[in-house]
């Protein structure tokens, strides 16, 4: 996704803009932007939960170093981007077959709006044990208090850093929301591109603020589907889909 847009480029990111947050919503996005300010949503009220705020990665109690060092702080996702993202692209799909997994979960709030999808499982994977309490903590409150009689109940976080991460063996919807940078990025897109060529299974990444798309874009084995850029790089996002060969996986890992 290129950020140094022409003006009609400029166009269609207001249109998308419009299409993901609505006429409203979108005008205040412009005058934020222009303010340069974050917008706040009203998320954590309504679920009795809490998942807004900001905390810089070295303030999150993560212990590996090297992951630290390739880990962005937490910043949730809003919630109309994150439910632009599962309408565009889970049409179609039966959720029953399928995972939902959020690699860097932070606290959680994404777990809580997929799990009013009936996706067999819903996933949260996070490096930092403090978020990892918060986002536990997040999802027992929600689901004692929902009653949504086509939601998932299936609901776990994982606290391990997703380089580490073994994919449970179903369709999987993942989602990222810029939780990483180079060699962990890479090492994860490796194994889904191995996941998916041993088991067969359909592998759908949803990439928020895609930083490293670039990497998809230059290994084979990844294919983009859409985008959907918006005035601010943050809630811009891109859906790739895995489509991996053995002989291109086993090229790749014995060249390593
Ligand atoms: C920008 S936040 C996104 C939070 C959440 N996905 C959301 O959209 O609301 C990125 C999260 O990724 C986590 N993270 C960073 N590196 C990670 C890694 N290697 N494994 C698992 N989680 C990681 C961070 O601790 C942070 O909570």
């Amino acid at each position: 996704m290129q950020y140094n847009p022409d003006t009609s480029r400029k166009f269609q990111i207001v249109m998308n803009t419009y299409r993901v947050f609505g006429f409203w919503e979108t005008l205040k996005e412009i005058i934020l932007y222009l303010l340069s300010r974050k917008p706040h949503d009203g998320f954590d009220k309504k679920y009795g939960v809490m998942t807004s705020g900001a905390t810089e990665s070295s303030e999150a109690g993560i212990a590996d170093e090297t992951a630290r060092s390739l880990a962005v702080g937490y910043v949730p996702t809003r919630e109309v981007v994150i439910r632009h993202i599962l309408d565009n692209t889970t049409r179609g799909l039966d959720l029953h077959d399928y995972a939902f997994v959020d690699l860097g979960c932070g606290k959680g709030r994404t777990l809580i709006v997929a799990a009013q999808q009936p996706f067999r499982e819903v996933i949260g994977v996070e490096l930092s044990p403090l978020h990892c309490e918060v986002a536990e903590t997040n999802i027992t409150r929600y689901l004692s208090n929902i009653k949504n009689p086509i939601g998932s109940r299936n609901v776990r976080v994982c606290c391990v850093n997703a380089a580490d991460f073994v994919f449970p063996n179903m369709n999987l919807l993942i989602y990222m929301y810029r939780p990483f940078l180079g060699p962990i990025f890479m090492h994860v897109a490796d194994n889904l591109r191995r996941f998916q060529a041993v088991t067969g299974r359909r592998v759908l990444i949803a990439y928020s603020c895609p930083v490293e798309e670039l990497m998809l874009d230059e290994y084979s084995g990844f294919v983009k589907r859409t985008e959907y850029q918006v005035i601010s790089m943050d809630y811009s996002w891109s859906l790739w889909e895995c489509q991996a060969e053995d002989s291109l996986v086993l090229s790749h890992s014995e060249a390593r």
